[in-house]
């Protein structure tokens, strides 16, 4: 967890929210049900939302307000991680209010704004109001320029009850539809009242990944081209992707997961120490390791970029479908379902060093890992003989699930015959804290509410991201097919992305420890 001066959850415990009323644009999609509602409700069971906490479910079809609350009901009793016991659901029922309008209609915007005033004028105050677009992308500009020309973007602005958005994935599909994204944000919206959303920053080991390297004086001195021979991450899915063909096959795996939440991972991993724990401090430090990345290699014999689909195959057992017969996807299609990238970064700690980054669904399990691979000592005293194998140490951060750190060390195996083993020094977060943390979203929200954009992403961020892969985005679309390997469901992907390793005398290591 990162303690900043100005922000996030301990301190949150402290600030005082203002009145706050939440509209959610898109109110009856999975991402309300499922994320969303149970973040809102876990946090009032925590005590941590304002007093005076509205709820507006903004969606296209009529719905009285108390369908409404009964949806919300039925979604806490499904998806949320607690059971919300009588007492919390009794204090916000009755704040929980239906908007039925549509995305490109002013009007609904205006009738919005009087049903925020009605609220206004039944407390007596003023109230923040945080928008949250949990729409499909398409509709993201229609709503963004609606709050600004009803006025509802520039509510109480430079007061502490001044408007914010939050904005879901995806922020873009390429670079310039992520320009043009940005360019309404700015002329309707202060970027500190912008909270771009991707929901690996709020998990709990992704911040404390900032606590192990800066809070331990252990890694610093070894964290670079000196001591580190390669960084890999890798965040693996099992499932395909099952109802969401419809989105996924205009998405695929680079735009899904590696634009956003592995190049967060790998900025996290990278990035210089910020001068102080301030939001912009870390988002500076962030953006600029992205811009050290050197752009990537397409063509040739060593490309740096492979991508995949998944053929049928089993997983734990189970006969999978391939991608292809998969429900809402074009027989032709030629999306793929996995990536992985080798890339550089040209600066003074990073040169010279690999980051091999992978995701891919329907691989041999879920897993998200940082592993990062130091240098062999040399061969003197063990290592000359193949008797005395000496592995390098390996530090390795797990993301998710079974959330923990391992470091992987040499060791004497016991005899009197002198043989070297790897060892593993673990530590877990359930075997040490227990299993009760808070969902991603449930701080995200939070640290939205108090103004903390610690854990958002700034537009030149998404920008500078996008900047370094849509060359990738757009040399995949000419090419069409060629180039797209194949792998079977249930493995670690095409063979291609462990050459993509081999030339630097390296391979894949999660999954490899865990087979
Ligand atoms: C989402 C992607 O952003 O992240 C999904 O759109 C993916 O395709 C999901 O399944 C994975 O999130 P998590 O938290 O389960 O790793």
């Amino acid at each position: 967890m990162i303690h900043t001066n100005s922000s996030n959850l301990n301190n949150s415990f402290d600030r005082k929210t203002p009145p706050t009323i939440i509209v959610i644009f898109g109110a009856s999609g999975d991402l309300t049900a499922r994320k969303l509602v149970p973040a809102i409700f876990n946090l009032s069971k925590d005590k941590l939302l304002p007093k005076r906490c509205f709820l507006i479910g903004y969606g296209r079809s009529e719905m009285s307000d108390g369908a409404f609350v009964d949806d919300i009901k039925n979604a806490l009793d499904k998806y949320s991680r607690r059971k919300i016991e009588d007492s919390t659901w009794n204090s916000m029922k009755n704040n929980l209010i239906f908007h039925a309008g549509a995305y490109d209609d002013l009007n609904s915007f205006v009738e919005l704004e009087k049903k925020i005033i009605n609220i206004e004028e039944k407390i007596e105050c003023n109230a923040q109001c945080l928008f949250y677009i949990s729409t499909p992308p398409g509709v993201f500009m229609p709503i963004l320029e609606n709050l600004g020309k009803s006025g509802l973007a520039r509510r109480h602005r430079g007061t502490e009850t001044a408007s914010k958005v939050i904005i879901e994935k995806p922020f873009g599909r390429d670079l310039n539809s992520a320009q043009e994204l940005n360019q309404v944000i700015n002329r309707r919206f202060d970027e500190s009242q912008v909270f771009r959303i991707d929901h690996y920053l709020g998990k709990e080991t992704v911040q404390s990944l900032l606590v192990q390297r800066f809070a331990n004086s252990i890694f610093e001195p070894v964290w670079n081209r000196n001591y580190v021979s390669s960084v890999q991450i890798t965040v693996s899915e099992d499932l395909g992707v099952g109802t969401r063909g419809g989105y996924y096959d205009k998405s695929g795996a680079l735009r899904d997961m590696i634009q956003n939440h592995v190049m967060q991972l790998l900025a996290l991993t990278a990035m210089e120490p910020p001068s102080s724990l301030d939001p912009e401090s870390i988002r500076d430090e962030k953006v600029k390791a992205l811009k050290a990345i050197k752009p990537l290699v397409l063509d040739g014999d060593s490309p740096d970029v492979i991508r995949a689909s998944y053929s049928a195959g089993l997983v734990d057992g189970t006969p999978a479908k391939a991608y292809l017969d998969e429900e809402g996807i074009p027989e032709d299609s030629v999306t793929e379902t996995y990536s992985a990238l080798r890339l550089y970064l040209d600066n003074w700690r990073w040169k010279g060093v690999p980051f091999y980054l992978r995701s891919g669904k329907r691989l041999a399990m879920k897993a998200s890992e940082i592993v990062v691979q130091f240098t062999r000592p040399p061969a003197i005293l063990f290592g000359q003989d193949s008797r005395l194998k000496v592995s390098p140490n390996l530090l390795v951060i797990r993301i998710q699930p079974d959330e923990g750190v391992t470091l992987y060390l040499n060791s004497k195996t016991p005899g009197l015959e002198t043989k070297l083993q790897p060892i593993r020094l673990a530590f877990g977060y359930e075997t040490t804290f227990g299993s009760n943390t808070p969902e991603a979203y449930e701080r995200l929200i939070l640290d939205a509410l108090n103004g903390d954009g610690t854990l958002f992403i700034r537009g030149d961020e998404a920008e500078t991201s996008w900047g370094l892969l849509t060359p990738v985005l757009d040399f995949w679309n000419n090419q069409k097919s060629e180039g797209l390997a194949s792998y079977p469901s249930g493995t670690w992907g095409p063979l291609e992305a462990d050459k993509l390793l081999i030339d630097g005398g390296h391979e894949w290591i999660t999954g490899k420890k865990y087979d």
